[in-house]
C-alpha cells in the first residue's frame, strides 16, 4: 500500500494518541493520508480551518523546538487555538495531580491536552481523567508523533513503506520504541542496532514483532547492510545525565560515512533532532545531501495537524 493509494474513511476510532501499540495499519494510513493531503493545500495556500472553534493545552515539562512550534503552528493553520502551558509555571510543577489537573481542564471546555513529559503513565492518567483527546508529545518510553512522521517521511521519499529497510542506531530508547510499531505496522523492516545494555524494552520490542518485521541486533554490518534509511538519536535522553560508560558502549554504534558505505546506494539519513555532531552522528552524514532532517522536522506539522483533525474534529 502506498499512501496515495489508501482508501481514507476519513476517521479513526480513537479518542487518544498515547502510543502506537492499538493504532492499526488502517487507523496509521489514514493519517498519513490526510497529512498528505493537508500539506499539498498548505502548499497551494488553501485555507483548511478544520479546527475552527477547537482549543489545544500543550503542557511541556521538558523542553522542546519543533513540537511545540509545530503544534502550535499547526493548531493556528488549522484555525484553532493553543495554550502554551509550562510544567514549570503550572501548578502540576509543584505537586498538584495529573488527575486533578486533568478534571480542572475539563471544566474550561479544552478539546486536547498535548503533553510532554516523563512518564508514560502521566500520559495515560490525563487521558483517563480528562474529558479532552489526549496527544504524547514524547515521553521517556515513546515518541509517537515523531515516528508517524518519520515513516509519512520515509514514505514521501520512496513512494512506499512496505519491504524499506530502516536500520536505527543507538540508544534503545523512545524513539526506537516508536520507529519499531510504526514500522512494524506498515510492512518495513526495522533493524534495531544497539550493544548490551542499551537494547530497547524486550516488552515492547516483543509487542513490534508481533506486528511486523523487527529484528534487535548489535552488529553495525548486519543493520546498515542494504539499508534504504539510516537513523539515529541522542545517546543522552532528555532528563538522562551524561554517563561516560554510556558514551563508550555507544560510540562505536555512531552513524558515520563507514556505516553510510554499506547502506543502499539511495539511502537517506534521518534524525528526530536535536542532534549533537561527532557523537551519535558525523557532521559529513547529517550534513550531506543522504540527509533529509529537516523535511522529517517540516512533516511534523503536517502529520500532528492530521492527528489533531482526526482526534479533535468533527466525528
Ligand atoms: N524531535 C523533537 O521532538 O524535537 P523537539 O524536542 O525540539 O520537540
Ligand atoms: N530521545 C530523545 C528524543 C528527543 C526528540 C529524548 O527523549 O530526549
Amino acid at each position: 500500500m502506498d499512501i496515495s493509494s489508501y482508501k481514507p474513511k476519513g476517521r479513526i476510532e480513537h479518542k487518544h494518541l498515547l502510543n502506537l501499540l492499538d493504532y492499526s495499519t488502517a487507523d496509521i494510513y489514514e493519517i498519513l493520508h490526510l497529512a498528505n493531503s493537508l500539506k499539498a493545500a498548505s502548499k497551494r495556500g488553501k485555507k483548511h480551518e478544520l479546527l475552527k472553534g477547537k482549543t489545544l493545552a500543550m503542557i511541556f515539562t521538558k523542553s522542546s523546538t519543533r513540537t511545540r512550534v509545530s503544534f502550535e503552528m499547526g493548531m493556528h493553520q488549522l484555525g484553532g487555538h493553543s495554550l502554551f502551558l509550562s510544567g514549570n509555571d503550572i501548578q502540576l510543577g509543584r505537586g498538584e495531580t495529573v488527575a486533578d489537573t486533568a478534571r480542572v481542564l475539563s471544566r474550561y471546555g479544552i478539546d486536547g491536552v498535548m503533553i510532554r513529559t516523563f512518564l508514560q503513565s502521566d500520559v495515560e492518567e490525563l487521558a483517563k481523567y480528562g474529558s479532552f483527546s489526549v496527544i504524547n508529545g514524547l515521553t521517556d518510553d515513546f515518541h509517537p508523533c515523531q515516528a508517524l512522521t518519520d515513516i509519512f517521511t520515509v514514505a514521501e521519499n520512496f513512494g512506499r513503506l512496505n519491504g524499506i529497510k530502516l536500520a536505527y542506531f543507538g540508544d534503545g530508547n523512545n524513539m526506537a520504541h516508536s520507529l519499531m510499531l510504526a514500522g512494524a505496522k506498515t510492512g518495513m523492516e526495522i533493524f534495531i542496532c544497539s550493544p548490551d545494555g542499551y537494547k530497547p524494552n524486550p516488552e515492547i520490542t516483543a509487542a513490534a514483532q508481533k506486528f511486523g518485521n523487527v529484528t534487535v541486533t548489535d552488529s553495525v554490518e548486519e543493520a546498515a547492510k542494504n539499508a534504504n534509511v539510516l537513523y539515529t538519536d541522542v545517546f543522552f535522553s532528555m532528563g538522562q545525565d551524561i554517563d561516560k560508560a554510556k558514551e563508550k558502549a555507544l560510540m562505536p554504534y555512531q552513524v558515520n560515512a563507514d556505516v553510510l558505505a554499506l547502506a543502499d546506494k539511495d539511502a537517506v539519513f534521518m534524525h528526530c533532532l536535536p542532534a549533537h555532531r561527532g557523537e551519535e552522528v558525523t557532521a559529513d552524514v547529517i550534513d550531506s545531501t543522504r540527509s533529509i532532517i529537516f523535511e522529517q522536522a517540516e512533516n511534523r506539522l503536517h502529520v500532528q495537524k492530521a492527528v489533531m483533525c482526526l482526534l479533535m474534529g468533527k466525528k
